[in-house]
């Protein structure tokens, strides 16, 4: 039988559930002589979710930025799906399946909300840019089926009604539901919300929660 504390197992539906998916090993982070992280380690197994908790400053969002590349630790390690991950850049850390959102929302203003969940698929679409620009046989194919996954995220979030509108127009709360929806339209296998419901009223937490 398999030891369901390491090897984990896959559900009727096809989720694997139990095995690690990530493990931090020693993290010490710097800025100058500020520590923002001093020797942290804790693993991620799939399919479960964790709480990073902690006054201001403690660290949080410097952990997620070192999961998400965009900090890089002066020591410790990060193993992903088994195997010790080398430097990586942002970009390359989310072609591996980590999405995240950002504390200090970070979306494309002058874009539509459709249009910036559809940034989340971009890494799913293989056709070129000049494909893509003639929207011709597979770009096409592709685009209209990366359309379908980004509006199912949409509606699964209930934002139909501002689909098309710019992102800058919208209040707050929206602006973090349309963050989560485009973290989502990656289909990570690590999704990491950097303070989801900070700022939002009891209403907007509890949309968010469902
Ligand atoms: N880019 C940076 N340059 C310099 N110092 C930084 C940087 N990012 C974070 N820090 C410092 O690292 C420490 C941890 O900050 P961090 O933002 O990770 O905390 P946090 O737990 O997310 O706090 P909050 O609850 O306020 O979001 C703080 O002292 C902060 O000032
Ligand atoms: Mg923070």
């Amino acid at each position: 039988m398999n030891d369901m504390s390491t090897e984990g197992y896959t559900t009727a539906d096809g989720r694997k559930i139990g095995g690690t998916l990530m493990e931090m090993k020693n993290i010490t982070l710097s800025f100058g002589g500020v520590k923002a992280i001093t020797d942290i380690s804790f693993d991620i197994k799939e399919g479960e979710i964790r709480a990073i908790i902690g006054p201001n400053g403690a660290g949080k969002s410097s952990m997620l930025n070192v999961i998400s590349g965009f900090y890089i630790p002066q020591q410790g390690e990060v193993w992903y799906q088994g195997a010790k991950r080398p430097q990586m850049r942002p970009y390359e850390v989310a072609r591996q399946g980590i999405a995240r959102t950002f504390q200090n929302i970070a979306l494309f203003d002058g874009m539509s909300v459709l249009d910036n969940v559809m940034t989340g698929r971009l890494n799913h679409m293989t056709t070129g840019l000049f494909a893509q620009g003639l929207w011709k046989g597979k770009a096409e194919a592709e685009e209209v089926a990366n359309r379908e996954k980004a509006e199912k995220i949409i509606d699964f979030l209930e934002i139909q009604a501002i689909r098309k509108t710019p992102v800058a127009r919208l209040p707050y709360g929206l602006k973090k539901r349309v963050e989560l929806a485009r973290a989502l339209a990656a289909e990570p296998s690590l999704l990491l919300l950097d303070e989801p419901m900070a700022g939002m009223n009891v209403e907007e937490k509890e949309d968010m929660s469902r």
